[in-house]
């Protein structure tokens, strides 16, 4: 049976994750999975969801199936969480949502249903993108293209030839791949001003936006990493949403994630539901409910809400202080445009101008672990070793 089946190379990312592993210098500095770390270098679980857990332990009666759409409450209370809790979209039930097993498990429902509603349709993603969104998306049936993004030399977003490369090439009903905040995996997000014209254009010219919001919560608040969605939902008259609290709630193998169709009416919203539904039930049958029920909890609680946002304020906050630290160290001749990039980019990551051999000399010589394209994870960094990275950083250059 099996004869013909030849080993696969493993993904990018979990490569990387395995070769830091394998290292036993203590010194290591490991930048690469998209995983928060505190300043030791752990991944511990929230209070607030440790907390909820308890709770939930004592209060839980059973353990039969919650159905192929998942938790709905823990549905709703996410949605009013990005969207906020009078959104006219929520009010109107113009949304159709399901549970799903992480962001990624999202990202695939909202590609089967895409391939479903529009076989011929184009997937146009940035350049670049997460790993992951490739083989997710076009797995579904949906042929993909790639518009430009990240500029490797001003390290910002080009964001005029992004708009002019879209409007050369997607025709109308063409899917749009857009991060919503913190891009996996340069940091470089749009801004308000650039949504406020994003989403028009989209509009005008009949494209679908497919928002993955991955990250919200760990860039530069709630509010501020929410505006580009709620910007696109407030014109484009139709969207879907792939949301994940693996990062915001520190859920990660919990597999704990959201996908929602905003819809024209009520009744659409509810069709999509039940494709939603269906969908799932062909692939996985339904979610994993311990994630969405811990959610729900801290949602639906205000005091383990209210650690929850501390929670995240504090994962930002030593994120946007590892930027500056990192951003002031490197600031030498040289460093001076990576330095000015790494202040203003937003959330985990960060790519930096670095070579396939700039990085492997880094891991090799130096300890130092990050992707091939020269994304690192910020978190992965600590106070006390960041001048070492920044010399590493500056000596391979
Ligand atoms: C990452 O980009 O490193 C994370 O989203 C983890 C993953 O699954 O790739």
């Amino acid at each position: 049976m099996f004869e013909s089946v030849a080993p696969r190379p493993n993904d990018a990312i979990m490569a990387v994750m395995e070769k830091c592993k394998a290292d036993t210098r203590p010194q290591k500095i490991d930048l690469g999975v998209g995983v928060y770390k505190d300043a030791t270098g752990n991944t511990t679980i929230l209070k607030s969801v440790k907390l909820a857990e308890e709770m939930w332990g004592r209060e839980e009666t059973t353990k039969t199936y919650v159905g192929t759409v998942g938790n709905q409450d823990y549905c709703h209370d996410m949605l009013e969480l990005m969207l906020g809790k009078d959104h006219p979209a929520l009010l109107e039930g113009r949304v159709g949502a399901a549970q799903s097993a992480g962001g990624s498990g999202a990202l695939r429902l909202g590609a089967e249903l895409l391939n479903v509603a529009a076989p011929n349709a184009t997937v146009w993603a940035s350049t670049p993108t997460w790993a992951n969104h490739i083989p997710l998306i076009s797995d579904a049936g949906l042929r993909m293209g790639s518009y430009p993004y990240y500029n490797r030399e001003t390290l910002g977003v080009d964001f005029e030839d992004m708009l002019s490369y879209l409007d050369d090439h997607a025709k109308s009903g063409d899917i749009v791949l857009l991060h919503g905040c913190c891009h996996n995996p340069t940091g470089a997000d749009l801004s308000p001003e650039q949504w406020d014209r994003l989403a028009p254009f989209m509009a005008e010219r009949g494209l679908f936006p497919f928002i993955d919001l991955a990250y919200f919560g760990l860039g530069r608040g709630m509010n501020e990493d929410t505006y580009g969605l709620r910007k696109v939902i407030e014109i484009c008259p139709e969207v879907m949403l792939a949301a994940s609290c693996s990062k915001n709630f520190a859920l990660y193998r919990e597999r704990t994630g959201l996908i929602a169709a905003i819809t024209k009416d009520a009744d659409k919203a509810k069709t999509i539901k039940s494709q939603f539904g269906a969908i799932q039930r062909k692939l996985i049958s339904m979610p994993p409910d311990h994630g969405a029920a811990i959610v729900t909890r801290i949602l639906r609680d205000e005091n383990l809400r209210g650690i929850w946002v501390q929670e995240l304020d504090e994962m930002r906050e030593r994120m946007l202080g590892l930027r500056q630290l990192l951003s002031e160290a490197l600031n030498v001749q040289g460093g001076e445009a990576m330095a000015a990039a790494i202040k203003d980019q937003n959330g985990m990551f960060s790519t930096l101008p670095l070579s396939k051999e700039q990085v492997a000399v880094l891991a090799q010589d130096h300890a130092v672990y990050l992707m091939p394209s020269g994304r690192i994870n910020i978190a992965g960094a600590n106070v006390s070793n960041i001048p070492k990275l920044a010399e590493a950083i500056l000596a391979v250059l």
